[in-house]
Protein backbone atom coordinates (compact mmCIF):
# COMPACT_ATOMS: atom_id res chain seq x y z
CA UNK A 1 0.00 0.00 0.00
CA UNK A 2 1.19 3.35 -0.72
CA UNK A 3 0.36 4.45 2.60
CA UNK A 4 0.56 8.29 4.39
CA UNK A 5 -1.86 7.78 7.07
CA UNK A 6 -3.15 5.71 9.68
CA UNK A 7 -6.27 4.75 10.85
CA UNK A 8 -7.52 2.36 14.24
CA UNK A 9 -9.32 -0.62 13.78
CA UNK A 10 -10.94 -2.55 15.99
CA UNK A 11 -12.04 -5.80 14.81
CA UNK A 12 -13.85 -8.65 16.42
CA UNK A 13 -12.25 -11.96 17.09
CA UNK A 14 -13.59 -14.86 17.75
CA UNK A 15 -12.21 -18.72 17.39
CA UNK A 16 -14.72 -20.99 18.76
CA UNK A 17 -12.14 -23.60 19.55
CA UNK A 18 -9.92 -21.97 22.21
CA UNK A 19 -11.97 -18.57 22.98
CA UNK A 20 -15.28 -18.84 25.22
CA UNK A 21 -16.88 -15.44 23.32
CA UNK A 22 -15.90 -12.87 21.21
CA UNK A 23 -12.99 -10.41 22.16
CA UNK A 24 -11.70 -7.36 20.46
CA UNK A 25 -7.99 -6.83 18.93
CA UNK A 26 -7.24 -3.10 17.59
CA UNK A 27 -4.85 -2.64 14.85
CA UNK A 28 -3.12 -0.04 13.13
CA UNK A 29 -3.92 0.25 9.17
CA UNK A 30 -1.35 2.42 6.84
CA UNK A 31 -4.24 3.50 3.93
CA UNK A 32 -4.67 5.55 0.91
CA UNK A 33 -7.32 6.98 -1.05
CA UNK A 34 -8.42 3.77 -2.35
CA UNK A 35 -8.19 1.56 0.86
CA UNK A 36 -11.47 -0.67 1.07
CA UNK A 37 -12.35 -2.10 4.90
CA UNK A 38 -11.45 -5.46 2.58
CA UNK A 39 -8.45 -4.17 1.67
CA UNK A 40 -7.85 -3.08 5.40
CA UNK A 41 -8.63 -6.71 6.47
CA UNK A 42 -6.22 -8.26 4.06
CA UNK A 43 -3.72 -5.86 5.48
CA UNK A 44 -4.37 -6.98 9.03
CA UNK A 45 -3.93 -10.34 8.13
CA UNK A 46 -1.01 -10.47 6.19
CA UNK A 47 0.85 -8.52 8.60
CA UNK A 48 -0.80 -9.40 11.93
CA UNK A 49 -2.80 -11.69 12.45
CA UNK A 50 -2.37 -14.50 9.75
CA UNK A 51 -5.81 -16.22 11.20
CA UNK A 52 -7.98 -13.17 10.39
CA UNK A 53 -10.92 -15.19 8.84
CA UNK A 54 -13.49 -13.07 6.80
CA UNK A 55 -15.77 -13.85 3.35
CA UNK A 56 -15.05 -12.27 0.31
CA UNK A 57 -14.89 -13.37 -3.41
CA UNK A 58 -15.54 -10.99 -6.20
CA UNK A 59 -14.24 -7.93 -4.29
CA UNK A 60 -16.74 -5.37 -6.25
CA UNK A 61 -20.04 -5.89 -4.72
CA UNK A 62 -21.58 -8.96 -6.60
CA UNK A 63 -21.16 -11.63 -4.82
CA UNK A 64 -22.10 -10.47 -1.55
CA UNK A 65 -20.06 -12.19 0.59
CA UNK A 66 -18.64 -9.81 2.70
CA UNK A 67 -21.41 -8.37 4.33
CA UNK A 68 -20.04 -7.41 7.65
CA UNK A 69 -20.84 -4.17 10.56
CA UNK A 70 -18.41 -1.39 9.67
CA UNK A 71 -19.10 1.36 13.26
CA UNK A 72 -22.65 -0.51 14.16
CA UNK A 73 -23.87 -0.08 10.13
CA UNK A 74 -24.28 -2.91 7.71
CA UNK A 75 -21.82 -2.64 4.61
CA UNK A 76 -20.10 -4.49 2.17
CA UNK A 77 -16.62 -4.93 3.04
CA UNK A 78 -15.00 -4.23 -0.65
CA UNK A 79 -17.79 -1.30 -0.93
CA UNK A 80 -16.66 0.59 2.16
CA UNK A 81 -13.66 2.88 2.33
CA UNK A 82 -11.37 4.29 4.82
CA UNK A 83 -11.47 7.35 2.97
CA UNK A 84 -15.29 7.78 4.65
CA UNK A 85 -13.93 7.64 8.28
CA UNK A 86 -11.29 10.13 7.90
CA UNK A 87 -10.56 11.23 11.41
CA UNK A 88 -12.66 8.79 13.49
CA UNK A 89 -11.52 4.85 14.82
CA UNK A 90 -13.10 2.48 12.87
CA UNK A 91 -15.04 -0.90 14.53
CA UNK A 92 -15.75 -4.19 11.99
CA UNK A 93 -17.99 -6.74 13.54
CA UNK A 94 -20.02 -9.43 12.42
CA UNK A 95 -23.27 -8.58 10.54
CA UNK A 96 -25.61 -8.69 13.52
CA UNK A 97 -28.68 -10.94 14.10
CA UNK A 98 -26.54 -14.04 12.25
CA UNK A 99 -25.27 -16.36 14.69
CA UNK A 100 -20.88 -15.97 14.82
CA UNK A 101 -18.93 -18.80 13.11
CA UNK A 102 -15.69 -17.60 13.46
CA UNK A 103 -13.87 -13.91 13.75
CA UNK A 104 -16.10 -11.62 10.89
CA UNK A 105 -17.75 -15.25 9.34
CA UNK A 106 -21.57 -15.71 10.20
CA UNK A 107 -23.57 -18.75 9.39
CA UNK A 108 -26.34 -17.54 7.23
CA UNK A 109 -28.07 -20.80 6.13
CA UNK A 110 -31.19 -19.26 8.00
CA UNK A 111 -31.10 -16.53 5.36
CA UNK A 112 -30.51 -18.88 2.13
CA UNK A 113 -32.91 -21.80 3.70
CA UNK A 114 -35.83 -18.76 3.23
CA UNK A 115 -34.59 -17.79 0.10
CA UNK A 116 -34.95 -21.10 -1.37
CA UNK A 117 -38.55 -21.34 0.87
CA UNK A 118 -40.30 -18.93 -1.67
CA UNK A 119 -39.56 -20.53 -4.63
CA UNK A 120 -37.00 -17.61 -6.25
CA UNK A 121 -37.72 -18.83 -10.16
CA UNK A 122 -40.14 -18.71 -12.67
CA UNK A 123 -42.86 -21.26 -12.56
CA UNK A 124 -44.62 -21.32 -15.83
CA UNK A 125 -48.41 -21.85 -16.04
CA UNK A 126 -49.99 -25.33 -16.04
CA UNK A 127 -50.05 -24.78 -19.74
CA UNK A 128 -46.77 -24.34 -19.97
CA UNK A 129 -45.30 -26.82 -18.01
CA UNK A 130 -44.60 -28.99 -21.26
CA UNK A 131 -43.28 -26.24 -23.15
CA UNK A 132 -39.47 -26.60 -24.77
CA UNK A 133 -36.65 -25.06 -23.07
CA UNK A 134 -36.11 -23.07 -25.89
CA UNK A 135 -38.60 -21.51 -26.48
CA UNK A 136 -38.68 -17.75 -25.73
CA UNK A 137 -40.61 -15.74 -23.18
CA UNK A 138 -40.39 -11.76 -24.61
CA UNK A 139 -41.37 -9.13 -22.51
CA UNK A 140 -41.43 -5.48 -23.07
CA UNK A 141 -39.32 -2.89 -20.98
CA UNK A 142 -42.45 -2.12 -19.06
CA UNK A 143 -42.68 -5.37 -17.99
CA UNK A 144 -38.95 -6.12 -17.01
CA UNK A 145 -39.28 -2.32 -15.23
CA UNK A 146 -41.90 -3.21 -12.80
CA UNK A 147 -39.36 -5.90 -11.31
CA UNK A 148 -35.85 -4.97 -12.08
CA UNK A 149 -34.28 -3.68 -9.28
CA UNK A 150 -36.05 -6.01 -7.06
CA UNK A 151 -33.81 -8.30 -9.05
CA UNK A 152 -30.91 -6.62 -8.13
CA UNK A 153 -30.28 -8.20 -5.06
CA UNK A 154 -26.81 -10.10 -4.30
CA UNK A 155 -28.23 -11.87 -0.79
CA UNK A 156 -25.36 -9.86 1.05
CA UNK A 157 -27.51 -10.42 4.61
CA UNK A 158 -27.20 -6.27 5.15
CA UNK A 159 -30.85 -5.83 5.44
CA UNK A 160 -30.95 -8.96 8.06
CA UNK A 161 -28.57 -7.15 10.40
CA UNK A 162 -31.02 -3.77 10.06
CA UNK A 163 -34.03 -5.09 10.72
CA UNK A 164 -35.75 -4.98 14.30
CA UNK A 165 -38.20 -7.90 13.33
CA UNK A 166 -35.41 -10.12 12.26
CA UNK A 167 -33.66 -9.62 15.23
CA UNK A 168 -36.73 -10.63 17.86
CA UNK A 169 -38.22 -13.26 15.55
CA UNK A 170 -35.60 -15.17 13.46
CA UNK A 171 -39.69 -17.19 12.28
CA UNK A 172 -39.73 -13.86 10.04
CA UNK A 173 -39.13 -14.44 6.52
CA UNK A 174 -37.52 -11.01 6.21
CA UNK A 175 -36.37 -8.55 3.70
CA UNK A 176 -34.21 -9.85 1.19
CA UNK A 177 -36.73 -13.44 0.62
CA UNK A 178 -39.66 -11.32 1.03
CA UNK A 179 -38.45 -8.91 -1.88
CA UNK A 180 -37.22 -11.88 -3.92
CA UNK A 181 -40.79 -13.75 -3.39
CA UNK A 182 -42.59 -9.82 -4.60
CA UNK A 183 -40.15 -10.14 -7.63
CA UNK A 184 -41.06 -13.28 -9.11
CA UNK A 185 -44.82 -12.62 -8.46
CA UNK A 186 -45.34 -9.48 -10.39
CA UNK A 187 -42.92 -10.99 -13.60
CA UNK A 188 -45.13 -11.46 -15.65
CA UNK A 189 -44.13 -15.14 -16.88
CA UNK A 190 -44.68 -16.63 -13.98
CA UNK A 191 -47.60 -18.26 -12.46
CA UNK A 192 -46.70 -19.05 -9.07
CA UNK A 193 -48.42 -16.35 -7.01
CA UNK A 194 -50.75 -19.17 -5.31
CA UNK A 195 -47.90 -20.92 -4.50
CA UNK A 196 -45.71 -18.48 -2.61
CA UNK A 197 -48.99 -16.76 -1.12
CA UNK A 198 -48.90 -19.33 2.02
CA UNK A 199 -45.39 -17.38 2.42
CA UNK A 200 -46.70 -13.98 0.97
CA UNK A 201 -49.63 -14.10 4.02
CA UNK A 202 -48.29 -15.47 6.71
CA UNK A 203 -47.79 -14.15 10.07
CA UNK A 204 -43.98 -14.41 9.06
CA UNK A 205 -44.88 -12.76 5.76
CA UNK A 206 -44.84 -9.68 5.09
CA UNK A 207 -47.71 -9.11 7.84
CA UNK A 208 -44.75 -9.58 10.30
CA UNK A 209 -43.15 -5.76 8.70
CA UNK A 210 -43.46 -3.02 10.75
CA UNK A 211 -42.31 -0.78 8.18
CA UNK A 212 -39.21 0.71 9.57
CA UNK A 213 -37.37 0.97 6.46
CA UNK A 214 -33.55 0.54 7.94
CA UNK A 215 -33.40 -2.30 5.38
CA UNK A 216 -33.90 -0.11 2.36
CA UNK A 217 -31.42 2.31 3.98
CA UNK A 218 -28.36 -0.22 4.44
CA UNK A 219 -28.79 -1.94 1.09
CA UNK A 220 -25.60 -1.56 -1.17
CA UNK A 221 -27.33 -2.56 -4.00
CA UNK A 222 -30.35 0.55 -3.81
CA UNK A 223 -32.73 -2.04 -3.94
CA UNK A 224 -35.79 -1.18 -1.66
CA UNK A 225 -36.96 -4.27 0.42
CA UNK A 226 -39.15 -1.86 2.35
CA UNK A 227 -41.46 -0.92 -0.44
CA UNK A 228 -41.25 -4.51 -2.02
CA UNK A 229 -42.89 -5.62 1.37
CA UNK A 230 -45.46 -2.90 1.38
CA UNK A 231 -46.46 -3.70 -1.92
CA UNK A 232 -46.87 -7.60 -1.11
CA UNK A 233 -49.14 -6.70 1.47
CA UNK A 234 -51.27 -4.93 -0.75
CA UNK A 235 -50.95 -8.33 -3.18
CA UNK A 236 -51.57 -10.00 0.21
CA UNK A 237 -54.94 -8.05 1.16
CA UNK A 238 -56.10 -8.08 -2.40
CA UNK A 239 -55.65 -12.28 -2.59
CA UNK A 240 -57.65 -12.31 0.96
CA UNK A 241 -60.57 -10.82 -0.78
CA UNK A 242 -60.04 -12.76 -4.34
CA UNK A 243 -60.45 -16.27 -1.69
CA UNK A 244 -63.40 -14.71 -0.33
CA UNK A 245 -65.67 -14.34 -3.42
CA UNK A 246 -63.84 -17.01 -5.53
CA UNK A 247 -62.52 -19.79 -2.77
CA UNK A 248 -61.65 -22.13 -4.99
S1 LIG B 1 -16.37 -9.38 -2.10
FE1 LIG B 1 -18.13 -9.78 -3.34
S2 LIG B 1 -19.57 -8.34 -2.61
FE2 LIG B 1 -17.77 -7.84 -1.52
Amino acid sequence: MANDKIMKITVTRYRPEQDAEPFQQTFDVPYHNETSVLEALFYIKDHFEPSLSFRWSCRMAVCGSCGMMVNGVPHLACKTFLRDYEGKAMTIAPLENFPIERDLVVDISDLIEKIERIKPYIIPAAKDKNMPLTKEYRQTPQQMEAYRQFAQCINCGCCYAACPQYKINKDYIGPAALTLLYRYDIDNRDAGSAIRDEFLSSENGVWGCTFVGYCSEVCPKHVDPASAIQLGKVKSATNYVIKMFKPE
